[in-house]
């Protein structure tokens, strides 16, 4: 059976635009409650060790505002363990950090660093904080994923979206596989990173797939269409290629 696949609509880059004033337009909680009206089924937000976009002030009126779940991305550190903690958001998504990066480049290590993940998923599920690793997707990571029994990947589809032609399928296959990989072990595969209008079909059409993250193209579009078209056409090309 395919199930529906959520939206989860990433609203850093509204912080980014109002940072860049230093004011408070765009507000990040109105753009999430309007891509909440156009069909999105979560929020995700990440708090950067080095605030760029999302600050502090923005995960806790979120967590007050929403009606939908929110989705904390944050590095594996203990001053975000502490923030995931105390506010509580419905899931965390573990991710790599380098202040350098422009964005999450690469996925995380999960294969490389149980010992600190490890503590990282047991504080974070004892608070009922749904766990998600953002991996590669590679049967590695999602071998250490299994072993570190995190509920849920996301599946980077960084690669998949840079690539293109006969290279771009193979990628695609990988990231099917390490999904069903993932499905046959118990864990909720999401995706993420890079999708378009133009390319998040395939990816969509991938049955085990429960959630997609998308961010920069969606707030991106929404210069030109307004946010609520730019995340209700996402959401229709999604269903219509499930
Ligand atoms: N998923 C994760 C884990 C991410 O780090 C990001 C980027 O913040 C996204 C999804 C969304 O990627 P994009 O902004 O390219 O749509």
């Amino acid at each position: 059976m395919t199930h529906r696949l959520r939206l989860g609509v990433n609203i850093d880059h509204v912080a980014t635009i109002r940072n860049a004033r230093g004011g408070d337009h765009p507000d990040p909680v109105q753009a999430a409650l309007a891509a909440a009206r156009a069909g999105a089924d979560g929020i995700t937000a990440h708090l950067r060790e080095d605030r760029r976009h999302i600050r502090d002030e923005d995960i806790a009126a979120l967590t007050g505002e929403l009606r939908i779940p929110l989705n904390l991305e944050m590095a594996a550190t203990d001053e975000m363990l502490e923030i995931a903690l105390r506010h509580r958001p419905h899931a965390a998504c573990i991710v790599p950090e380098k202040r350098e990066e422009r964005t999450t480049e690469g996925g995380l290590d999960a294969a490389g660093q149980d010992d600190l993940l490890m503590r990282v998923v047991e504080r974070l599920s004892g608070a009922d904080i749904r766990v998600s690793l953002f991996i590669e997707p590679d049967p590695r990571q999602v071998a250490a994923a299994i072993r570190l029994k995190a509920p849920v990947v996301e599946l980077h589809t960084g690669r998949y979206a840079h690539l293109d032609g006969e290279a771009r399928a193979a990628e695609l296959r990988r990231i099917a596989d390490a999904a069903a990989l993932a499905a046959r072990n118990g864990i909720e595969p999401h995706a993420g990173h890079g999708l378009t209008f133009d390319n998040v079909q395939p990816i969509a059409a991938i049955p085990h797939l429960r959630e997609l993250n998308i961010g920069h193209f969606l707030i991106g579009e929404a210069i030109f269409c307004g946010l609520e078209a730019s995340v209700a056409r996402m959401r229709a090309l999604m269903d219509e290629a499930r």
